[in-house]
């Protein structure tokens, strides 16, 4: 379950100056499973949340279509950030699941950025660059 793929990942969250650990995991629309955990820094702007980071690895092992992204934090439910969504758009995500007080919450990424920015639709150019 990608939940407890985003659990396992928030343990090893680099989290000094917060104290709050993020996890995510995110399963691409060829169900491939990658994961990030926060890593902050000395120099605050310099952090990296979860989300970012399990994209980062997902487009570096060559994917670049996310069908759902889970996500968890020291406090649940732990909702991506806005920049976060941003970047999440880019790579096409559908689904967003995070942990409820009932359990999985499961939600439409549209439901949360809507009339996302997008300068162009296609990710691979007609001349396999970029
Ligand atoms: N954080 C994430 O990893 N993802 C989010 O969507 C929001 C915030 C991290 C950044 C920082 O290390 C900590 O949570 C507190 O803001």
């Amino acid at each position: 379950m990608l939940l407890d793929a985003a659990r396992t990942a928030a343990a090893h969250a680099y989290a000094p100056y917060s104290g709050f650990q993020v996890g995510a995991a995110l399963r691409t629309t060829t169900g491939e499973v990658f994961t990030g955990c926060n890593v902050e820094n000395a120099s605050f702007g310099e952090t990296i949340c979860a989300e970012r980071n399990a994209v980062t690895t997902m487009v570096a092992a060559g994917h670049r279509e996310i069908d759902t992204i889970a996500v968890t934090g020291s406090t649940d439910p732990c909702w991506p950030c806005g920049a976060c969504r941003q970047v999440l758009a880019e790579f096409g995500c559908r689904r967003v699941v995070v942990a409820g007080p009932d359990g999985a919450v499961e939600v439409d990424f549209a439901d949360l950025l809507p009339h996302s920015f997008a300068l162009k639709t296609a990710k691979t150019p007609p001349d396999g660059r970029g």
